[in-house]
């Protein structure tokens, strides 16, 4: 079929974006997005921003979902760690080549209970384990030696039992407040709908892309 042409573009008033629950479409395009993406699907950018809001970024793994908001685990002592303990608002985003389409949630972040951060921590290969015991993430490294003679200290240390979770090494929940949903359309006229979260639900809106 040819690609439509502008006028027709403009004629299809609808918007692809279902105006339902977001949480609900947001499990629904990561799902989406499980089958076409190469890797990492559940990759997305974490923004956060220091307490005179300068703002840095970097990709994390979400790890969790749901009605509570959005969990990724990570060395609590590191950048994004300090930077969430000055100012708790931050916000995500997930880009999927493969879809053409971008979600951003903002919101404020929370540090998850300890006992979700045990079981998370306890699921890792025992090697992710150690390499999070020996790292200090966001600290300067003098050379790769000096952070592989750490590494192999600690398994030395941990030869046999289970390893524990270190107190800095910890998860982030961030509470969506606000989500948006892109989709590349045809000559740019994208299609956008914002999420508003309220006292009782979500409000929403379209728009200008
Ligand atoms: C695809 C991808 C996924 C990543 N996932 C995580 C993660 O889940 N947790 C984490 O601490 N770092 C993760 N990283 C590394 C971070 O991007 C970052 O380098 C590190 O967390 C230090 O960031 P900070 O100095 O801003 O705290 C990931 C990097 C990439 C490219």
């Amino acid at each position: 079929m040819p690609n439509p042409t502008p006028g027709q573009i403009a004629r299809v008033a609808e918007s692809e974006i279902p105006s339902g629950d977001p949480l609900a479409l947001f499990a629904q395009w990561l799902a989406e997005a499980g089958e076409s993406e190469p890797n990492d699907p559940n990759a997305m950018a974490l923004a956060t921003a220091n307490s005179n809001g300068s703002p840095s970024v970097r990709m994390v793994l979400l790890k969790d979902h749901g009605p509570d908001g959005f969990t990724f685990y990570t060395n609590g002592d590191s950048r994004k760690g300090e930077e969430i303990r000055a100012n708790m608002q931050a916000a995500l985003l997930f880009h999927w080549k493969s879809l053409r389409r971008q979600i951003r949630i903002e919101g404020k972040v929370y540090e998850v209970e300890p006992e979700l951060a045990d079981a998370y921590f306890a699921s890792r290969s025992r090697d992710s384990q150690l390499g999070a015991l020996a790292s200090d993430q966001s600290r300067p490294l003098a050379s790769r030696g000096e952070l592989l003679a750490r590494v192999a200290k600690v398994a030395a240390r941990h030869v046999v039992g289970s390893v524990l979770r270190p107190p800095h090494w910890t998860g982030f929940r961030l509470e969506p407040q606000r989500m948006e949903f892109w989709m590349d359309r045809p000559f740019r006229i994208h299609d956008r709908r914002q999420f508003d979260r309220t006292e009782d639900g979500w409000t929403n809106t379209l728009l200008y892309p």
